[in-house]
């Protein structure tokens, strides 16, 4: 199994959560993040607006699926997400060694 976190633009957070939908995912997790990247001290727009900060609001998405299908996973957020402008975002993808599913006790890719 692996876990994907993708670090988006908050605005594409829908497309993207129908893009994993689309490949038949059926949890993930949100969280509100800041960051910054390769820009930090310029310039970058969000709501059309532009920012000199350290710090711009993201959202990050966690997904745990099994190894078949992590590269659609990847490919989905990375077309959904994708505006070809600065501060696109990022996705890291690790292993994952175990799941649990604590209504049912199952271990594993049956967990997840
Ligand atoms: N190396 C990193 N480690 C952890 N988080 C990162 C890293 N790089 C980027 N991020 C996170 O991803 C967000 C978006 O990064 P961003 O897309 O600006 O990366 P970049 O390397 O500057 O690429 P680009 O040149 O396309 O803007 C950052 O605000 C930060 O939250
Ligand atoms: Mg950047």
């Amino acid at each position: 199994m692996k876990k994907i976190e993708a670090i988006i633009k908050p605005f594409k957070l829908d497309e993207v959560k129908d893009a994993l939908h689309e490949i038949g995912l059926q949890g993930l997790t949100v969280v509100e993040a800041k960051g910054f990247g390769r820009q930090k001290g310029h310039t970058e727009l969000y709501r059309g607006a532009e920012y000199v900060v350290d710090f711009l609001p993201k959202v990050k998405i966690e997904v745990i699926c099994s190894d078949d299908l992590a590269e659609r996973a990847v490919e989905a957020i990375t077309a959904a997400a994708r505006t070809g402008r600065i501060g696109d975002g990022k996705i890291f993808i690790t292993e994952v060694q175990d799941v649990v599913r604590i209504r049912t006790g199952e271990r594993g890719e049956e967990a997840v």
